[in-house]
């Protein structure tokens, strides 16, 4: 149904009811505002046209409250259509409106309150070529734009200004609103937040956000690492969304009725019920002043640039035209993205090839030779999680991925054929968004359980993959599995091989670790200075062997045992059989399972000597093992086997430890996509 049929078939209804136009309708359905405002008031409202650019979080409730104030005239612009990430806050984020325009369901929204409005619609946003049109009219404009959003918005408060139309921006900050009212009596935009052409795009972004809430009382509560300005996202709340516009509309109507005491720019105001704190103020200078400059270096040098993971960035993805596919293009990103997967010591152990519609994922069987990477299973589960990460990218870029395991008899390391297949019906998987932000967090995490609603969840995710993940995690299981490890890990630093593999893969220096690109780069292993020392000290395996035989395998092993304490839980991946195509599912399941984790914003870090010494002892018998090894396995089997009792009868992919936790600073490389061309 289009506007006008919707307009005209609420008209019919407000016509039974006896209501002919806006006047006769508005008496009744607005005349409790009567007391508040006066006949006058709501004369002068039902004539105001008011701009509304962007009809999200903030811009959709704009309209409603506006309209529920009697204003009788719109210019309403967006461009854009409802997914189910808007659901949290956005006015007309509904099931039944999914993937339906923005603009055409907050029309029809507005018109439910008020079949009478004057309504101009603007299907293609705000653009250089519609702002005249956009502005034509106009007694105030409410910015509903998204935050990052900033060419546009220049250019409209520039415009506005211009033009005598005040400009009223309200910003959702958590639980708060920030806002800022810009009209010719006070200071321009671009001077106010101090913005200029050229600017990288990042510093407007700071300069706006510090310009916006100079108090920044949300930051008490906010966990910055969320915010993704690459991807131009950042977190925001219902709440704070109707903040902004009861700030915003009795800011309009103020000016609307040409009330006193309209403070534009450089005066703020900031009100967060959370921490039940108003704050106003006047910033003279605008973001010029010396104490804003000050906070926009801390922001941008330290603060940034200590949130930010050094190691590798996120690929850009190729910008498809029309009906034309880039295959090359598109390949090379998809490789780019199945390279961002997990491997035993980051050694990358996979190689792609690329065709017309399709990616063969082979794995490297020579490259780890390491103790862990028991009949490749280690390579195998990369290589598997390299495919998942296929499978999700390419849905973002409209590609539809058939995968078949092991296609070719006789081609034991051709782990997938991937056939590709452009299709309008494709929709981005949730978890794309992850692939670049996933990495292993050795840190420390806090000991708060993680929550048993959102242990389920991700085992459901695990079983949707085809695989079993079963978690422990109170505090008595999770010192149990602690001891279990801790002897799993003396094993690891008792034994020769593993010792050097592992010096072999550490890259001590930040330029090796920038040159070969693969490997743990020694900051990524969150050892502190004194662990730091300690592998450097102990490269050398007569040197670790007399460090042993002072107990020193003992000291190493409790970071391991503490790293399962300082969770809020650990997960045992399984898979029914043992074949090379149940590690590669295990490894596609594994992946999934990580990056639902890292959705949450969780953090995790693989502990798999228990699991990787399980599979050896099976597959090659306990020999493989000196006695005394032996017996301390055998002690580590019967515990977790009372604390897995179903899972430890399958064929273990990964036990991990998870929880709530400070993101990392220092992130792994990766080697450059053509070499595994
Ligand atoms: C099969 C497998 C086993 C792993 N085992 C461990 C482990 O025991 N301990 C650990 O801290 N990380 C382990 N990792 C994580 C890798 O070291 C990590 O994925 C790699 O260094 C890349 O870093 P990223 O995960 O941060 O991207 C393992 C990864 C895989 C795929």
């Amino acid at each position: 149904m289009n506007e006008s049929d919707t307009a005209e078939r609420l008209r019919r209804i407000a016509g039974d009811w006896g209501f002919a136009d806006i006047y006769s309708y508005n008496e009744e359905a607005f005349s409790r505002s009567l007391g508040f405002l006066d006949a006058q008031d709501m004369d002068t409202l039902v004539r105001s046209r008011v701009a509304i650019p962007g009809l999200g979080g903030v811009g959709g409730v704009h309209v409603i409250t506006l309209a529920r104030s009697g204003v009788g005239r719109f210019n309403l612009a967006d461009l854009d259509n409802y997914e189910p990430a808007n659901m949290n806050r956005q006015f007309g984020a509904r099931v039944q409106n999914f993937g339906r325009s923005k603009l055409d369901v907050m029309v029809e929204e507005a018109l439910s309150v008020n079949p009478f409005l004057d309504i101009k619609t603007f299907p293609n946003g705000v653009t250089n070529d519609n702002l005249d049109a956009f502005l034509d009219g106009v007694d105030v404009v409410l910015d509903g734009l998204d935050f990052f959003v900033f060419d546009v918005r220049r250019k409209l408060f520039k415009r506005a200004y211009e033009l005598d139309i005040p400009v009223i921006t309200a910003g959702p900050l958590g639980f708060s609103s920030a806002l800022l009212v810009f009209t010719p009596s006070g200071m321009p935009f671009d001077e106010y937040f101090d913005i200029e052409d050229g600017m990288p795009d990042r510093k407007k972004y700071i300069h706006f956000a510090l310009g916006l809430a100079p108090a920044a009382l949300h930051s008490k509560y906010m966990d910055a690492s969320v915010v993704d300005f690459d991807a131009g996202k950042g977190p925001s709340m219902n709440i704070g969304c109707q903040m902004c516009s009861a700030l915003a509309g009795t800011e309009a109507l103020r000016i609307l009725l040409n009330r006193k005491h309209v403070k534009a720019a450089p005066y703020y105001v900031q009100f967060d019920p959370y921490r039940r704190r108003f704050v106003r103020g006047r910033l003279r200078k605008g973001n010029k002043s010396r104490l804003q400059a000050a906070k926009a270096w801390f922001f941008e040098e330290v603060l940034l640039k200590k949130a930010r993971r050094i190691g590798c960035e996120p690929a850009e993805k190729p910008k498809t035209s029309g009906e034309t596919t880039y295959w090359p293009m598109l390949l090379e990103y998809l490789v780019k993205a199945a390279v961002q997967a997990p491997s035993g010591d980051n050694i990358q152990p996979w190689r792609f090839v690329g065709g017309e519609e399709t990616l063969d994922v082979y794995m490297d069987p020579e490259v780890d030779d390491s103790f862990f990477n028991v009949h490749n299973i280690a390579t195998l589960i990369a290589t598997g999680a390299a495919i998942e990460n296929i499978a999700i990218a390419a849905t973002a870029c409209g590609l539809a991925a058939a995968i078949s395991l092991f296609p070719e008899e006789g081609a034991p390391d051709l782990v997938a054929g991937i056939r590709l297949r452009k299709s309008p019906d494709v929709r981005e998987d949730r978890l794309f968004g992850s692939i670049w932000r996933r990495n292993t967090n050795r840190k420390p995490f806090e000991r708060k359980p993680l929550p048993d609603g959102i242990c389920d969840r991700i085992s459901q995710v695990a079983k949707e993959s085809g695989g079993d993940l079963h978690w422990v995690n109170t505090p008595d299981e999770l010192e149990r599995l602690a001891k279990a490890v801790f002897i799993a890990d003396r094993i690891r630093m008792e034994r020769e091989d593993l010792h050097k593999h592992f010096i072999k893969m550490v890259r001590f220096s930040d330029e090796d670790a920038e040159r070969t690109r693969d490997g743990l780069p020694l900051k990524n292993l969150h050892a502190g200075m004194a662990g730091e020392l300690f592998l450097k000290a102990t490269k050398s395996w007569k040197v670790m062997r007399v460090a042993n035989a002072l107990g020193a395998g003992k000291v190493g092993a409790r970071f391991a045992e503490q790293g399962i304490i300082n969770s809020g839980g650990a997960g045992l991946l399984t898979i029914p059989g043992m074949q090379p195509n149940d590690f590669a599912s295990g490894g596609r399941a594994l992946q999934r399972v990580w990056l639902t984790l890292t959705h949450y914003n969780l953090r995790m870090q693989p502990m798999t000597a228990v699991t990787l010494f399980r599979l050896a002892w099976l597959l090659d018998g306990p020999e493989v093992f000196s006695t005394r090894h032996q017996d301390m396995l055998r002690h580590v089997w019967s515990e977790l086997e009372t604390l897995y009792p179903e899972a430890w009868k399958r064929g273990p992919v990964m036990l991990f430890r998870a929880g709530f936790g400070k993101p990392i600073r220092y992130g792994t490389y990766r080697r450059q996509s053509d070499s595994f061309l």
